[in-house]
């Protein structure tokens, strides 16, 4: 299985339906909408309305990525707007086994997201409670940054620590993931690719989700 999620975060927001309409398309399997609170990482962005406002525009499940400090105040919100998955980090959850289990308790998927500093082992004792695992291969905050390589080397690290504890979560990569550096990825373990530039920084934004699809399929 190999899921394709754009992110908005690099479309026109003066143009989010038209965005929407390119990712499906484009054949996308879900929506990537990366909310930034100002603190957690130096950027701001949207809210529950904007999320609600995507929600009534696309058939699409809604995968959220709260780039935020103390998400536990939110989680409620974004799923009430529509979150089909909350992706909360790692780095801003105290009592991350609380936060994992709120997220489910209101109706969506969890997901924790690990930033390139932060190991793997972090996730130890929760792996087997979570849905998704985000390995972020940028630093949060913007769109368009370099994927940094030793982002490879964790994805494989995180599958056995994965398979250790006999848990399966969906491992996604977010971060400068292109046509180029996702077969490497498929081949390490990952199966879920967010994807910004590589999709709305190219002129046709619905080919290149397609070949991004066809250079993950190839490496499968
Ligand atoms: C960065 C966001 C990413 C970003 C990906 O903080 O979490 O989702 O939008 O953008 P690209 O694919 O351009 O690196
Ligand atoms: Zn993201």
């Amino acid at each position: 299985m190999i899921e394709i999620a754009p992110s908005i975060l690099s479309a026109d927001f003066a143009r989010l339906a038209e965005a929407l309409a390119t990712i499906e398309e484009g054949g996308a399997d879900v929506v990537h909408v990366d909310v930034m609170d100002g603190h957690f990482v130096p950027n701001l962005t949207i809210g529950p309305p904007v999320v609600a406002a995507i929600r009534s525009a696309t058939g699409l499940a809604l995968d959220c990525h709260l780039m935020m400090d103390e998400p536990d105040l939110w989680v409620e919100r974004f799923v009430h707007a529509g979150a089909a998955r909350v992706t909360v980090q790692e780095e801003a959850c105290v009592h991350l086994h609380r936060t994992v289990h709120a997220i489910k308790s209101a109706g969506a998927h969890a997901g924790v997201a690990i930033n390139p500093a932060t190991p793997v082992g972090a996730l130890e004792e929760i792996l087997p409670d979570l849905d998704v695992v985000l390995v972020m291969s940028v630093n949060p905050g913007f769109g368009g940054q370099s994927f940094i390589p030793s982002s490879l080397d964790k994805v494989r690290r995180l599958v056995h620590l994965a398979e250790a504890r006999r848990a399966e979560p969906l491992i996604q990569v977010d971060g400068g993931v292109d046509p180029e550096t996702i077969g490497p990825l498929v081949a390490a373990g990952a199966r879920s690719f967010v994807a910004g530039n590589a999709v709305f920084g190219r002129p046709d934004s619905v080919e290149a989700i397609r070949a991004l699809r066809q250079a993950a399929e190839a490496a499968a």
